[in-house]
């Protein structure tokens, strides 16, 4: 699979298989956390498993009782160690870098369970205070992300997606186009694409009507 099929067809899974997941593939999905781009490469994160019954099914309930969580048989709890950044880059590292770098991590996790066959969640609604008590986390860190992963038992379908046109502005906000020519041309498929079956269908018309004179002239 390619990445980019990968990243199109990847879902939120929240209903999952009776099956273990092989070790060697949850260290892969680690790695792939791992290589994630951090600020000043700092990789100011931790990733702590949990696999046993116990504690699946009180982070469940610290992640305001999301009872389809249980059914994942491998969390991945992403810690951010906000210190270190800002230590470097102040509260920019703190806000925004931590936050940033994690976010990378968790997405590449994402896309390798889905790579390797396997479903994935990103959970980020959770009583954060709980799930320090239930890992054991000093006050130095974060919890920034809850990855459940397991073997899918439900194929969802893609939720809606905005089309690419809604979100993308051309050299400024709110620049839809950035000329006349622009707008008819090049930089929007979708303008393009309404614009080709314009003239196919202005060829079609021009065609029929050509031909409508012909048969009165040779009729005359
Ligand atoms: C920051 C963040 C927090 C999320 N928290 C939850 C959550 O607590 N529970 C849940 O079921 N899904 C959660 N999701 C998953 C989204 O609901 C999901 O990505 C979205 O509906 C789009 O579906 P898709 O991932 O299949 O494209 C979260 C996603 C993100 C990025």
């Amino acid at each position: 699979m390619d990445v980019f099929e990968c990243i199109r067809t990847r879902r939120s899974v929240r209903k999952f298989k009776d099956k273990q997941v092989p070790w060697d593939n949850v260290v892969t999905i680690m790695q792939a956390g791992k290589y994630a781009p951090s600020a000043g490469n700092l990789q100011n994160w931790k990733f702590i498993i949990v696999k046993s019954d116990a504690k699946r099914k009180a982070i469940a309930k610290a992640c305001l009782d999301q009872e389809w969580m249980e059914t994942a048989p491998v969390y991945i709890v992403l810690v951010g160690e906000p210190e270190k950044a800002e230590r470097y880059y102040g509260a920019r590292g703190r806000r925004l870098y931590t936050i940033q770098a994690i976010a990378a991590s968790i997405q590449n996790m994402l896309l390798t369970a889905h790579s390797l066959g396997l479903g994935s969640c990103w959970v980020g609604a959770f009583d954060e205070d709980e799930i320090r008590r239930i890992l054991l986390l000093p006050e130095v860190v974060d919890v920034h992300a809850v990855v459940v992963i397991g073997y899918a038992d439900e194929k969802p379908e893609m939720p809606p997606k905005y089309r690419i046109e809604h979100m993308m502005y051309f050299e400024k906000w709110w620049g839809r186009v950035e000329g006349p020519k622009t707008f008819i041309g090049w930089w929007s498929l979708y303008n393009k694409r309404i614009v080709d079956e314009t003239k196919k269908l202005a060829k079609k018309t021009a065609k029929k009507v050509g031909d409508k004179v012909k048969e009165k002239i040779q009729k005359r």
